[in-house]
């Protein structure tokens, strides 16, 4: 039974009647349809449909002229767009002329004339409610959205734009740039993310999810101060509003709808040595040697462009790079692996036996211009042609193109310049009238014009490489790295912020980048540590090395026309500086690691800034400009200015708070944030541990290929909410799909008499390297005894730490340490 309403002349008819579709209304009629699962409105030509996907979740499809159009995503999962969730529908009774429906945690009161929407939480407190000034207005095929703007509300997410972290008052473009030599206003930039969360609002956190793809924009309140508007320059009005109420979830909810990042190599997360570029096999061994006898912990080193013969995908230059396969065996008896760059640009070589230029003729897998000839632009190997990735077959076929390199041992791979990138050309990409032939799945097959692509091809190149390497080596985890990207690219590829520079203020810019990015989905994201571009003063390389020593990923990179970066060419203080941070990112890998398990389950980022898990420190603006945190439990609080020497503030969420790096405590508890100074040194950078956290942490290894020796060590930071998660696995291959992995999750609770650790059933088959574990709590003056699972085990004070140690054998299940003051 559902309610289907007409509005005629003011006079509002309400009737309980069975409707299997949309009954046909005039023009100019207003009026809506119930659904099982939503509303179907007309207002004038104006349709609109809204259907509850979740019952914290909408989709919001307008027609200005009554047509929505082909309904289908290269961004939202499939399973996901055709779920949804029954409404209740009734006709608001004290307001006629306005339809009112509910989930389970939404009110959604939709005024049909003018066409407005109103999203509320039950206790009706508005999410987002459509501009009474008009909520859409069209011009040619492009669009524009208004929405209230509160006054306590800040936006966050947008992929990688720059500038502050909360983009209130500002304006962004969405338009793949090859961006180099980008700054702090830069924009439009490499992805194109049209999703932000909005924070502090209300009702909470919620976000909305513009699913087009051309050219979108978004203005946080920039025009007028109280209106947040949206739009593209064509395409369908199709969007998404995710309710929280923390952001946490608006998060957890965006990453099911375009995907989580899969579980990483492990080796993702260790140290990677790049250079635009290593020039020979014999300058990569001599780069791995030094990068050991130095012991710098490493996992991977990086090919550039120049590996290959005349910079030609696919290749290499046979006189520096003879034989590739002895270049990785040599570097695996290192622990190391080779991850090499494949341009997506394929050079038009006739008759040359360049094979990725023939097949790609010979299977029609190239873009074309309006007049059917395959279009050729310019980039690093000369006149190229470009792949068409909107065709299955042909991501097929560049999937193809990696066996060679495969079948040679290389690790991962690297998509660049995927904007795409077209040198001497309008706007630096190709015309805007070449044509795609989508043929895809879930797709009408049709011509599409590379405005409306452009977007997401940079996307569907990473889809092709990283589909090809699941074809190609099925039984291991594929790692692709991407500059260019969209919305739900994180399902199929890391990305770096493209060609940043070596300046403080660009290291500033990553975090904020970083920070965005893990707020749209991406979780792993890096920055070019040291700068791309330009000469880094050693200290700068320095600091960048302990900053990016705790986010996601930890590559050196820099152009062919700046000096090399390698950690020990700035003399022994900087080495050993550098070498010690890279050492604290190695034996916190068990942290890191239990974060990767929880992002590919739940999309939630690496790097959080502090509201994320604070929202009240929106209020007390405690989220400084290059604080952040590590998962739920490290803080990390560089100066907020990088170059100062003077002292800073370092702002604490409520809590009790212990200094990472002595295990002491530094902040007592406190209802309200709090601070302490902190004055910059070279070698410092300030690390917090929040009350509560348990820590896994291992030895220290030289590579994550390495098996540590010894223990695996907790770290009890005695607090509320005492809880941690250890993660193993074999690190790269998929059997952690079958069984082929350890999740284990331990709490603890301290009074004054002791604290007892709980360790939880463990889930999983796996064994892991370890045989016992040492339980270190930290601020624990004198002996104890320590019982585990009712036998007594030994403990050790370690007075100059004020830590107690006690070391057990792995508890393989559910088991209890019980520690009591002596
Ligand atoms: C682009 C990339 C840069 C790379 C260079 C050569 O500029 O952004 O990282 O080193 O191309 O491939």
């Amino acid at each position: 039974m559902r309610v289907v309403s007409h509005r005629r002349g003011g006079a509002v008819i309400c009737a309980m009647v069975l409707v299997a579709a949309l009954v046909s209304v005039r023009a100019e009629a207003a009026g809506f349809v119930a659904r099982e699962d939503g509303v179907d409105i007309q207002s004038g030509v104006v349709r609109m449909r809204v259907t509850a996907i979740t019952d914290d979740m909408l989709r919001v499809r307008i027609a200005p002229s009554g047509d929505f159009g082909e309904d289908a995503s290269w961004a939202v999962r499939s399973d996901w767009r055709t779920r949804s969730v029954k409404v209740s529908v009734a006709q608001a009774a004290r307001q006629p002329g306005t339809v009112e429906c509910r989930t389970a945690n939404l009110i959604m009161r939709i005024q049909l004339e003018p066409l407005s929407l109103i999203v509320s939480d039950l206790a009706g407190h508005e999410i987002t409610a459509d501009s009474p000034l008009g909520a859409i207005t069209t011009e040619g095929a492009g669009f524009s959205l208004r929405k209230i703007l509160s006054e306590s509300e800040h936006f966050f997410g947008l992929g990688d734009k720059v500038g502050r972290l909360d983009h209130r008052g500002q304006t962004f473009t969405n338009w793949n740039t090859d961006a180099y030599g980008f700054g702090e206003s830069s924009d439009p930039l490499y992805k194109s993310i049209p999703f932000f969360v909005a924070a502090g609002g209300p009702a909470g956190s919620y976000g909305i999810f513009l699913d087009n793809t051309w050219r979108t924009w978004f203005d946080f309140g920039k025009r007028d101060p109280h209106t947040l508007a949206f739009g593209s320059t064509a395409g369908p009005i199709d969007y998404y509003v995710i309710y929280g109420p923390s952001t946490r979830h608006v998060i957890e909810r965006y990453t099911d709808l375009t995907g989580k990042p899969p579980l990483p190599p492990l080796w993702e997360l260790g140290f990677q040595q790049s250079r635009y570029s290593y020039m020979s096999a014999d300058e990569v061994r001599s780069v791995a040697r030094r990068l050991r006898s130095e012991r710098i912990p490493t996992d991977v080193i990086w090919l550039d462009i120049d590996y290959q013969s005349h910079n030609r995908p696919f290749t290499t230059n046979p006189r520096t790079f003879p034989d590739m396969p002895a270049l990785v065996s040599d570097l695996s008896r290192q622990d190391l692996r080779l991850v090499a760059i494949t341009d997506l640009h394929i050079p038009r070589l006739l008759n040359q036996g360049y094979a990725p230029y023939e097949t790609g003729v010979a299977g029609d897998h190239f873009v074309k211009r309006p007049d059917g000839s395959t279009y050729i632009g310019e980039v690093w190997p000369g006149p190229s042609a470009f792949p068409e990735f909107t065709r299955s077959v042909t991501r097929t076929w560049w999937g193809e193109q990696y066996r060679g390199f495969i079948n040679a041992g290389i690790a991962g791979f690297w998509n660049d310049m995927n904007e795409p990138a077209v040198f001497n050309s309008p706007g630096k990409t190709m015309p805007l009238d070449n044509v795609h032939r989508i043929a895809e799945q879930g797709f009408t097959e049709r011509a599409a014009s590379h405005e409306e692509i452009h977007n997401i091809y940079g996307m569907l190149n990473t889809r092709a490489t990283f589909e090809g390497m699941q074809r190609l080596r099925p039984d291991e985890r594929p790692f692709v790295m991407t500059r260019a990207s969209a919305a739900g690219g994180q399902r199929y590829a890391v990305t770096w912020t493209g060609d940043n520079s070596s300046t403080w203020n660009h290291l500033k810019l990553a975090i904020t980048q970083m920070l965005n990015l893990g707020m749209s989905g991406f979780a792993y994201s890096g920055a070019d540590v040291g700068g791309f571009e330009g000469t880094p003063s050693p200290d700068l390389l320095t600091k960048w090395i302990e900053v990016a020593a705790f986010t996601p990923i930890f590559r050196v990179h820099s152009a062919n026309d700046s000096p090399h970066r390698e950690p020990w060419l700035d003399g022994a203080e900087h080495t050993n500086i550098r070498r010690k941070f890279i050492e604290a990112r190695y034996r916190l890998m068990p942290y890191l690691y239990a974060l990767a398990d929880e992002n590919a389950r739940t999309g939630v980022p690496l790097m959080r800034p502090l509201f994320y898990e604070f929202p009240e420190s929106i209020e007390s603006q405690c989220d400084a400009p290059t604080s952040f945190l590590l998962g739920a439990q490290l803080l990390i609080a560089p100066p907020p200015n990088f170059e100062s020497p003077a002292a800073y503030p370092v702002c604490f969420p409520a809590g009790e708070w212990f200094d990472y790096w002595t295990g002491g405590k530094v902040v007592r508890s406190g209802p309200k944030a709090q601070t302490l100074t902190v004055t910059p040194a070279l070698d410092r950078l300030p690390v917090f541990v929040r009350a509560g956290a348990i820590l896994p942490q291992q030895p220290l290894v030289q590579s994550t290929a390495q098996i540590p020796h010894g223990v695996l060590s907790l770290d009890i930071y005695p607090g509320d909410e005492c809880r941690g998660v250890i993660y193993a696995d074999d690190g790269h291959s998929m059997a952690f799909l079958n069984q082929g992995y350890l999740r284990q999750v331990v709490r603890c609770s301290a009074s004054r008499t002791g604290i007892v650790v709980n360790f939880d059933a463990r889930e999983g088959q796996y064994r892991p390297w370890w045989q016992q574990i040492e339980i270190r709590v930290h601020q624990w003056n004198g002996t104890a005894d320590a019982r585990l699972d009712g036998h007594t085990v030994a403990a050790h004070a370690v007075p100059r730490s004020d830590t107690l140690s006690v070391r057990i054998d792995d508890p393989h299940g559910p088991s209890t340490l019980s520690i009591s003051v002596r």
